[in-house]
């Protein structure tokens, strides 16, 4: 017999096979993580037919291990939580069919869940967990987006990036420096040993105040700056370095000073950073500066892609009745966060 509510989370929308149990009494009780790191270092990026593929062979035995490692049996899952978008459509595919498969061999419900709502509410897995209302900031490899947030499921945007995401133009600015895969951290390590000041770069969209529109975000034009300061320079590794210093700085105060108008512009004291770039140590930093403003991060962990904040927000998704009895799916490659 089910001793209480359990949601095994599944996570496959793009490079990261992620699997997790949540437990409404006891919280997390296990989480794996496979990162196609070596893929995508291999191929130069994320090939979507590999991606998949790769997901097909991680996921029953991750699956296997965080059962085995909460020590459970089958029968004592309620419910299976997947990603069904935003992401890549066959990544995204595997997932969904694999957790709507488990579901009906194992006669529970299937949860559809929205990648960005789990990036979202993963600060919510760690001790002092913010209340709603608050001010979210999500920033990945996919999207860069401000969210006024009143409720579980209550989502206003509020400006968004108009072209790359804050990730993708630290994983594209590495790439162009030649510094690996994934760029955030890349370009963190090597911006410690800059020297500053030797580069500095624009700080896209930022001249215009107290209008809605400023929340929006826009990184190619800061992108195309770093690609000719890096062609017209030496290229040397002090250079590569400096490059990379000036580049960060350049996206964290863009980041802070968007986070600051929408605080002012909504009266929210709450801010919520979720996605990969909240990993950012210096971004961290700078936000937890912001006077009248109370910081959430989830764990180091739990900010790129995982298991974790889907298996959660799967659990919140089914307590609030949004279950799927039937076969029938279907996964969304483009999914607008204020249309779950
Ligand atoms: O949330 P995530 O794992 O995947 C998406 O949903 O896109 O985010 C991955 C992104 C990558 O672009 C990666 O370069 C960035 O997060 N990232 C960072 C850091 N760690 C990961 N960006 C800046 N600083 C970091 N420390
Ligand atoms: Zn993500």
């Amino acid at each position: 017999m089910r001793a209480s509510l359990c949601i095994l989370g599944i996570e496959t929308s793009c490079d990261d096979t992620g699997i997790a149990l949540y437990d409404a009494e006891k919280g997390l009780l296990a989480h794996i993580l496979h990162s196609q790191t070596d893929l995508v270092t291999q191929y130069g990026g994320v090939v979507p037919e590999l991606a998949s593929r790769d997901h097909l062979c991680r996921l029953l035995p991750l699956v296997r291990h965080v059962i085995g490692e909460a020590g459970l049996v089958p029968q004592d899952i309620s419910a299976v939580a997947y990603t069904a978008g935003p992401g890549l459509a066959g990544a995204l595919l595997v997932g969904a069919a694999f957790g709507r498969s488990l579901a009906w061999a194992w006669n529970i419900p299937a949860i559809e869940v929205h990648h960005m709502e789990g990036h979202l509410l993963a600060p919510l897995l760690e001790p002092n967990p913010p209340k709603f209302p608050f001010l979210a900031l999500l920033v990945s490899g996919g999207h860069t987006m401000l969210v006024s947030v009143t409720e579980m499921g209550q989502y206003e945007l509020l400006g968004e990036s108009l072209d790359d995401a804050a990730g993708e133009a630290f994983d594209k600015t590495a790439k162009l420096l030649g510094l690996g895969f994934p760029g955030g951290p890349a370009i963190a390590h090597w911006a410690k040993q800059a020297q500053a000041g030797k580069f500095v770069f624009p700080r896209p969209m930022t001249n215009k105040n107290n209008k809605k529109s400023t929340l929006d975000f826009s990184f190619s034009g800061l992108k195309t700056a770093v690609r000719l300061a890096w062609e017209s320079s030496d290229q040397t590794d002090q250079t590569r370095a400096n490059i990379a210093h000036a580049f960060q700085e350049a996206v964290v105060d863009t980041l802070v000073l968007k986070c600051q108008r929408a605080l002012q512009f909504t009266g929210l004291t709450r801010l919520v950073i979720a996605g990969g770039v909240s990993a950012n140590q210096l971004l961290r930093e700078k936000l937890n500066k912001l006077q009248g403003t109370t910081v959430y991060y989830p764990r180091l962990a739990f900010c790129t892609d995982n298991g974790a904040m889907i298996a959660y927000a799967g659990y919140r998704r089914f307590i609030m009745g949004d279950i799927k009895q039937t076969l029938g799916f279907q996964v969304r490659a483009r999914w607008p966060l204020t249309a779950i």
